[in-house]
């Protein structure tokens, strides 16, 4: 008798391209709602609509775009306009006083802070790359590097031996886990309320797990394809208890409307029926 062979399917590992197809995915359906959840979150419409304005409106804007169409093929891997400008209208608006970036390349992410730290009048900006060559903070205006703090190291060597507070971080260096693992724990560990944001947050789980960790709320303010150069925006030290009684507090006023309406006008339960 002929013996049976049973076939066993080989598992198949999980491809890079994959993972990147699924958290695009993640991403896309999430993008609107988180994105919009920021917005309203840490502005009113006028507001982001006036910080957005005052940068588009801008010549440095102008000059930046430029530079980027221009050298497209170099700039694909800096941070994209529309992450840039939703960065630039926190900072504008929050004010904070100590920024810390990894990854310089060009300079696009550090001319947005920069351009933001020269309208707010305050703060210092401090960017952290492991190389330094001609292209290392190309499009960096002259004018605005009177509050930016160059540091040349790798990430992994300077961020250990520094203790200082920081309102803002923004991770674009070396996107292993293992790096951007380091750098999110430093972040955190040196922030007492602010933004923990990073660029290309699809390429791992890096950034997703650490957000479940520590049980930060987080949001995907912008995310191209392919969604690994998304941005993510994890917030720190968000009071709680002031979140609860804001919350309690809309829940109050949209009865008391409901009731109110209800008393002015009886016939709007039936018309809805
Ligand atoms: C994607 S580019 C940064 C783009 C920049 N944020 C922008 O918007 O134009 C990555 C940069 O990270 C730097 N880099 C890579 N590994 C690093 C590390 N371990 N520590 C610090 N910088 C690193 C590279 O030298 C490169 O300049």
């Amino acid at each position: 008798m002929k013996k049976q062979r049973i076939k066993v399917k080989p598992k198949k590992p999980t491809r890079w391209w994959t993972k990147t197809r699924v958290l695009y995915q993640m991403s896309n359906e999430k993008k609107e709602a988180t994105f919009e959840e920021f917005k309203s979150k840490y502005f009113n419409k006028a507001e982001y609509d006036k910080y957005v304005n005052e940068l588009m409106e801008s010549d440095f804007w102008k000059k930046l775009s430029s530079n980027r169409k221009y050298n497209r093929y170099h700039c694909d891997s800096g941070i994209n306009p529309k992450a840039m400008r939703n960065l630039y209208a926190w900072i504008r608006k929050y004010k904070p006083n100590v920024l810390l970036e990894t990854g310089i390349k060009h300079g696009f992410s550090t001319s947005i802070f920069l351009y933001a730290l020269h309208s707010n009048k305050k703060g210092v900006l401090i960017s952290v790359d492991s190389w330094r060559d001609s292209d290392r903070g190309l499009y960096v205006p002259k004018e605005l590097t009177k509050r930016w703090i160059e540091i040349v190291c790798p990430t992994s060597l300077y961020l250990p031996l520094v203790d200082f507070n920081i309102d803002f971080f923004c991770h674009d260096s070396a996107h292993t886990v293992k790096d951007m693992t380091l750098e999110y724990e430093w972040a955190l560990k040196h922030m007492k309320k602010g933004l923990i944001t990073s660029h290309d947050v699809g390429t791992n789980n890096a950034f997703f797990d650490f957000v479940k960790k520590h049980n930060l709320k987080w949001y995907l303010v912008e995310t191209a394809a392919p969604a690994r150069f998304g941005l993510g925006v994890a917030e720190v030290g968000v009071d709680s208890s002031k979140t609860m009684l804001f919350n309690l507090f809309s829940f109050i006023t949209t009865i008391y409307n409901l009731i109110k309406e209800l008393l002015n006008n009886p016939q709007s339960l039936n018309k809805n029926k």
